[in-house]
Parts: C-alpha cells; sequence; structure tokens
C-alpha cells in the first residue's frame, strides 16, 4: 500500500443511517475499507490499521447538531453539544441510572464535540437520534430500537438490554475545525 495521498469529496445524502459530511481521508483509505472484511480476518499490523483514518472538517456542523461519517465501514456520531447538553451530560456523571458508570469528561476531549461509534453494544443495531425527526431517549441522547436500549448525551447506556456505553474511537483534533478518527 502506498503513502499517496487520495482526497474524497462525499456530498451530503439523504439516507436513513447516515448523512455524511465532506471527509478527507488519508493515504487509500478508499482500499481499506473496500478491503475491510479480509483485512479484519488477517488482523493487520499497524502499519495498515494507520490508513485506516478519516479526517472531518467540523466547521460545517452547527451547535446542536449531530453528523455521522463512516469510518472502518461503520458510522461514527459526531454530536456538536450545545450548552445545555453538555451540562445534562456532566450533571448525570453521578447518576444512579449508569449502567456502565463513566464520566463525561473521560469520553470527551472538547466537551463540545461528542465523537462515538453508532452501533449498539447489545447486537449491534445503530441507534436513532442523529437527527431531529428521529426518536431519541427521553436522556436527549440515542435510542436503539431494535431492543429498546437507550443512551444518553454522552453515549452512556441508561438503560438496556446494551451492556456498555457507545464506544469511542481512537481520534485527535488536528486543529480546532479538524478531527481525524482512527
Ligand atoms: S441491538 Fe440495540 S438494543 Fe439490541
Amino acid at each position: 500500500m502506498t503513502a499517496m495521498s487520495v482526497e474524497l469529496e462525499i456530498r451530503p445524502v439523504k439516507r436513513r443511517d447516515f448523512l455524511f459530511v465532506a471527509t478527507r481521508a488519508v493515504a487509500a483509505v478508499g482500499t481499506a475499507l473496500a478491503t475491510w472484511p479480509l483485512i479484519d480476518n488477517m488482523n493487520p499490523d499497524a502499519s495498515v490499521l494507520s490508513y485506516s483514518s478519516v479526517e472531518v472538517d467540523l466547521r460545517p456542523i452547527a451547535e446542536g447538531q449531530r453528523i455521522t461519517v463512516r469510518w472502518r465501514g461503520g458510522p461514527v456520531f459526531i454530536d456538536h453539544r450545545d450548552p445545555a447538553r453538555i451540562a445534562q451530560a456532566q450533571a448525570d456523571d453521578t447518576s444512579p441510572g449508569l449502567i456502565d458508570p463513566a464520566a463525561d469528561s473521560s469520553r470527551v476531549k472538547n466537551p463540545a464535540w461528542l465523537i462515538i461509534i453508532g452501533v449498539c453494544t447489545h447486537l449491534g443495531c445503530i441507534p436513532l437520534g442523529q437527527s431531529d425527526q428521529e426518536p431519541r431517549s427521553e436522556f436527549d441522547g440515542w435510542f436503539c430500537p431494535c431492543h429498546g436500549s437507550k443512551y444518553d448525551t454522552s453515549g452512556r447506556v441508561r438503560h438496556g438490554p446494551a451492556p456498555r456505553n457507545l464506544n469511542v474511537p481512537s481520534y485527535e483534533f488536528k486543529s480546532p475545525d479538524v478531527v481525524r478518527i482512527g
């Protein structure tokens, strides 16, 4: 695999589960995604995995908006949390209703940006709640339509059967406006 850079400009697309924004994939990430099942079976080393990253321009994402990007063939939710959501997430740190207790601060690098893998930790459905038109949990988070799990504004599970919080992928802010996932 070469280190050739590839620019992918993806226009917003109306689909049930994915709202894509412009992303910039680096170094043959498209190839890595297309061959993911094969790579997964081969248990790739770090040099292969390092190509499986995507950069997201955060500037078009309005405060309060949630968008989904594709990473390693699956959805990653990015929530540009407004102050009310941030306050709620932090206030719930000590809630007795947490099934998988974790402080909100341990799940974000910037409180304004929650970045989580959009796959239910029960059996892998994609939770709803990315748009205002979709049902959300009463915790203003996500609702899994398969078996009813509910997540809060930090992506923490508040109602099962899901056993764990929505996972946080590896990511870093390359600048205040650009995040690199993977
Ligand atoms: S897959 Fe989400 S609750 Fe079962």
